[in-house]
């Protein structure tokens, strides 16, 4: 029987499989299910900074409140409709008193302010980690690259400033040198990088003429993205933990991640496409592959065709469809 076990973020899981943050991971019923399916953590629903900035800015009104005020009104309806810093507390340590594997919480943001004294709670509530979904939309066109990149940076050093759990940086892909930037990430203290996050993605309607969102969920052709990303970063930046996340449907793309070079992958579309069964799928495809090539743990066969590992590692790099422009396509 081969040993599944593994290490993310210093952290020991049965197996690779995480799931990711989601509306699936928001209630103690899902992820009391989820450890029950086998799956090695679990990563929380997001709370978003406005979400903890709006508690924040109550609490620290309250007081000024006791006059009423339409502000305080605001305030006060917010607070009563949302409430969510303190289920988001009361979650983790639900979960954490119920469930054994590791519980990641996860935080969306696009600025450190306000919010940090939430990462230190999560902390203090148990979370075994943190990550960190940070994706600015650079819509101005006088801020530079490197200005969002320090950003980003910026969120990660004043999280670690106030929590000693692992922290992760969960980003996109639309950063010009993407290895340059997980570098950064790894030498400013990020314990993983989870590549990529799936954002919500604009659509027309031609009927109506209005802007849409397009489907919410990964196809198993997304999968390539995060694959050339993982062979090539697992390769250039080997300090830092990858999570690869995007397009992991089935058993067989878990095992290609892995053999990029990440370290877990997460998994959320497919989940929400075929349900919970799903996840036995992919453990008993990871575990046959594993007794077919007779690796005997995942150490094995982790990163084995991982950009460092090749000795031609041309299919990461290639970019240009080449064959067709000499001919073929003719
Ligand atoms: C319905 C839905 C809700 C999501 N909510 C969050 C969230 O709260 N925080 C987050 O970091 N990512 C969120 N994601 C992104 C997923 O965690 C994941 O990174 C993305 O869907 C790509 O993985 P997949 O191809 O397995 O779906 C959400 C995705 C979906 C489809």
């Amino acid at each position: 029987m081969p040993n599944l076990s593994t290490t993310y973020m210093g952290l020991s899981l049965r197996n690779p499989l995480v799931v990711a943050s989601s509306g699936l991971t928001g209630s103690i019923d899902k992820i009391a299910q989820l450890e029950e399916k086998g799956v090695g953590a679990i990563v929380l629903k997001s709370l978003f900074e406005e979400q903890i900035n709006g508690e924040v800015s109550y609490m620290i009104n309250r007081d000024a409140q006791q006059n009423a005020s339409p502000e305080a009104d605001d305030y006060i309806s917010d607070y009563i409709r949302e409430n969510n810093v303190q289920q988001y507390l009361d979650l983790v340590r639900l979960a954490k008193s119920l469930v054994k594997i590791p519980i990641i919480a996860s935080i969306s943001c696009i600025s450190d302010n306000g919010w940090m004294e939430f990462a230190h709670d999560l902390e203090k509530a148990g979370a075994d980690a943190l990550e960190i979904n940070a994706f600015i939309v650079p819509t101005d066109r006088k801020i530079s690259s490197a200005d969002i990149e320090f950003r980003y940076l910026d969120i990660l050093t004043e999280v670690r400033r106030v929590v000693k759990i692992p922290v992760a940086m969960k980003i996109g892909y639309n950063f010009t040198n993407l290895v340059g930037m997980v570098d950064k990430l790894s030498a400013n203290g990020a314990a993983a990088v989870v590549m990529f996050n799936r954002f919500y993605e604009p659509d027309i309607d031609l009927e109506t003429l209005e802007m849409t969102a397009a489907s919410i969920y990964s196809s198993s052709a997304d999968l390539r993205q995060s694959l050339r990303w993982t062979g090539i970063v697992s390769g250039k930046v080997p300090k830092i933990n990858i999570a690869a996340s995007t397009g992991i449907h089935d058993g067989e793309a878990l095992v290609k991640q892995l053999l990029a070079g990440a370290t877990v992958g997460q998994v959320c579309s497919t989940l929400y496409l075929n349900g919970f069964d799903q996840t036995d799928q992919i453990l008993a495809y990871l575990k046959s592959f594993m007794v077919k090539w007779n690796f005997k743990q995942i150490a094995d066969f982790r990163g084995r065709l991982s950009y460092s590992k090749l000795p031609n590692p041309v299919m990461y790099e290639r970019a240009q469809f080449m064959k067709y422009f000499s001919g073929q396509g003719n």
